[in-house]
C-alpha cells in the first residue's frame, strides 16, 4: 500500500499527456477560446460559407478562407491579430502549433 501511495503523484503527472498532440490540435481547432475555427474555415480548414445575402448590388457571399496550405507563421499571425470578421484569439505558440499540425494532418481528407 505504501508503495502505491508513492506512485500516486506519477499518475497525476501522467494525466497531462492523457490526450495526444493530434487530439489536442483537433480539440483546439474546434473550440479555441469558445469560437470554433471550423465555423468559418470548415471541418478541415477547406473553407466554408459563413453567410450569404442579397442586396441592391446583388448576391454577396462571405467565406472563411481555405487555410490548409497556410504556413505555421501565417496561422500564428492571423489568430493573434485583429480582422474584420475573424476574432483575435490570443493563442500561445504551443496551441497554434497543435492547430497547425491538425490542419496539416487532415488537409487531404
Ligand atoms: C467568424 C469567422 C472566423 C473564425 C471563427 C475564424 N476565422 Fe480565420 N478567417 C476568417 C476570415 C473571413 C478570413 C479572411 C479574411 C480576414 O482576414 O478577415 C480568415 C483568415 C484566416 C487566415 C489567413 C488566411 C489567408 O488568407 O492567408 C488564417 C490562417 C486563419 N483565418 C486561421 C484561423 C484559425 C486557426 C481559427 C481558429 C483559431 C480561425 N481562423 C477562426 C474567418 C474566421
Amino acid at each position: 500500500m505504501k508503495r502505491l501511495l508513492l506512485l500516486f503523484p506519477l499518475f497525476l503527472g501522467a494525466n497531462e499527456d492523457f490526450i495526444s498532440h493530434d487530439e489536442y490540435g483537433e480539440m483546439l481547432y474546434n473550440n479555441p477560446r469558445g469560437v470554433s475555427c471550423a465555423e468559418c474555415h470548415g471541418k478541415n480548414g477547406e473553407s466554408k460559407v459563413i453567410v450569404s445575402f442579397k442586396d441592391d448590388k446583388g448576391m454577396h457571399v462571405i467565406k472563411g478562407s481555405d487555410i490548409r496550405n497556410n504556413s505555421y507563421d501565417s496561422v500564428l499571425a492571423s489568430v493573434n491579430t485583429y480582422h474584420a470578421i475573424m476574432p483575435r484569439y490570443y493563442l500561445t505558440k504551443k496551441e497554434v502549433k497543435a492547430i497547425y499540425d491538425y490542419l496539416q494532418k487532415n488537409r487531404y481528407k
